[in-house]
């Protein structure tokens, strides 16, 4: 068998995916399958994100007719509705939510994903993505304003001249404020990451990460 180059080729490609199982199926298995499921109430009792109070006060007219207060419960809601759209628009097809251990991500986005992070009940089915039309959003929050975010959703082209993500104008009432949806998703997106003990893009602060967005040039992907 080990004369012909196809045998060792063969022992060697059954070898990998062996590693691959063990590594990446059974031992996260095995290591996390005491760990609950959170939920999303669970995950709130870390706290409320400085951009959803922003949003009220920035809108309050607006916010307390969709939202009511920003309090725990307005923002589990939230979330809740922005995963929805995450999910419903297909923002996956174009975005991962996982960053990986290669090629430098932790400078980009910050510290690998944890299997613990996928614990809960927005990750299930996984929202790690296998496309990256876009960049990782995983740790997403705090990394952009919430203005930049309105900007950015309405007409994409205003703030990355090149990007080829649609315009999400759906989620505008006439007047160009954010809408119920938008708000909700503006809210996931801010809070993505957020879990972690640094938000490592908030105000340029954490360990890893290159600091405040306006330093990075995402324009180029
Ligand atoms: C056709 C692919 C595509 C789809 C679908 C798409 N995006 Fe994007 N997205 C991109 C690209 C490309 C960029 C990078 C250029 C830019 O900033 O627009 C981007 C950038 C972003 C950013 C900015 C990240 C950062 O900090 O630089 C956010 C946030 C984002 N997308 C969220 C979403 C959400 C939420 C949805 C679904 C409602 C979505 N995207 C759908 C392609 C896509």
């Amino acid at each position: 068998m080990f004369e012909s180059k196809t045998g060792i080729f063969l022992v060697a490609g059954l070898g990998f995916f062996a590693l691959a199982f063990l590594v990446m199926g059974l031992l996260p298995w095995l290591i996390y399958r005491g760990e609950p499921i959170l939920t999303v109430d669970d995950m709130v009792q870390k706290g409320i994100v400085p951009e959803f109070v922003e949003l009220a006060e920035r809108f309050p007219k607006q916010f307390a007719q969709y939202f009511g207060k920003p309090d725990e419960k307005s923002f589990a809601a939230a979330i809740r509705r922005g995963h929805q759209l995450y999910v419903g628009e297909a923002c996956w097809h174009c975005h991962s939510q996982q960053v990986r251990p290669v090629s430098n991500e932790t400078l980009r986005w910050g510290p690998v994903s944890h299997a613990r992070e996928y614990q809960n009940e927005l990750q299930m089915p996984v929202l790690f993505g296998t496309r990256r039309v876009g960049p990782d959003l995983a740790r997403e929050a705090g990394r952009r304003t919430n203005d930049w975010h309105i900007a950015h959703f309405f007409k994409p082209r205003a703030v990355a001249p090149l990007s080829v993500m649609p315009e999400y104008t759906w989620f505008f009432d006439a007047n160009g404020v954010p809408n119920r949806d938008g708000m909700a998703l503006i809210t996931y997106m801010q809070w993505l990451g957020s879990w972690l003990d640094h938000y490592p893009y908030y105000q340029g602060e954490g360990p890893a990460g290159p600091g405040p967005a306006e330093k990075v040039n995402m324009r180029g992907i």
